[in-house]
C-alpha cells in the first residue's frame, strides 16, 4: 500500500500503536508532557545525529524536538520504529532516554526517536505523513 490511514482517536498521551507501512513497522505515539518536555530539553550539540531525518522536511533540517513531529501536532510522534544500526526493532519505552532501546547491539533513542547512545548511527526515520483530521493521520 502507498499510504495508510490511522484512526488515533484511542490514543491517549502516552500510549502508542503501530501500523504496518511499506513492510516496516510505524509507530504513532501520543508523548506525555513529560516526553516532550525531555525531547525539547536537548541541545543540538548533544545529538550524536544533527539531522532532522524527517521526510516531510528538507534534508538538512536540524533533529529539534519540534522537527520531528509536525507543527501543531507536537506530542506525536510518527516514525519508522526500525533501529538505523542493522534493522531491528527497538522497545518503547525503554532505556536510559526514555524513549526507544534497541535489544540486539544496545541502541538507544530518546523520546523524539533520536539516537542518543549505542552503535546506531542515524535518528528513527519519520516518514511521509500528514493528519487528514484530528484524529487520522495518512502516513505516506
Ligand atoms: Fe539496533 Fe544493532 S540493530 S543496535
Amino acid at each position: 500500500l502507498a499510504s495508510v490511514e490511522v484512526d488515533v482517536s484511542s490514543l491517549q498521551p502516552g500510549s502508542s500503536l503501530i501500523v504496518k507501512w511499506r513492510g516496516k513497522p510505524v509507530v504513532v505515539r501520543n508523548r506525555t508532557e513529560k516526553e516532550m518536555k525531555d525531547g525539547e530539553a536537548v541541545s543540538l550539540s548533544e545529538l550524536k545525529d544533527p539531522m532532522a531525518r524527517n521526510a516531510n522536511l528538507a534534508n538538512d533540517a536540524p533533529a529539534t524536538d519540534a522537527n520531528r513531529t509536525t507543527p501543531g501536532k507536537e506530542a506525536w510522534m510518527v516514525m519508522v520504529q526500525v533501529c538505523t544500526h542493522l534493522g531491528c526493532i527497538p522497545l518503547g519505552q525503554e532505556g536510559d532516554f526514555g524513549g526507544w532501546f534497541c535489544p540486539c547491539h544496545g541502541s538507544q533513542y530518546d523520546t523524539a526517536g533520536r539516537i542518543r547512545k549505542g552503535p546506531a548511527p542515524e535518528n528513527m526515520a519519520i516518514p511521509v505523513y500528514q493528519f487528514i483530521s484530528d484524529t487520522k493521520i495518512r502516513i505516506g
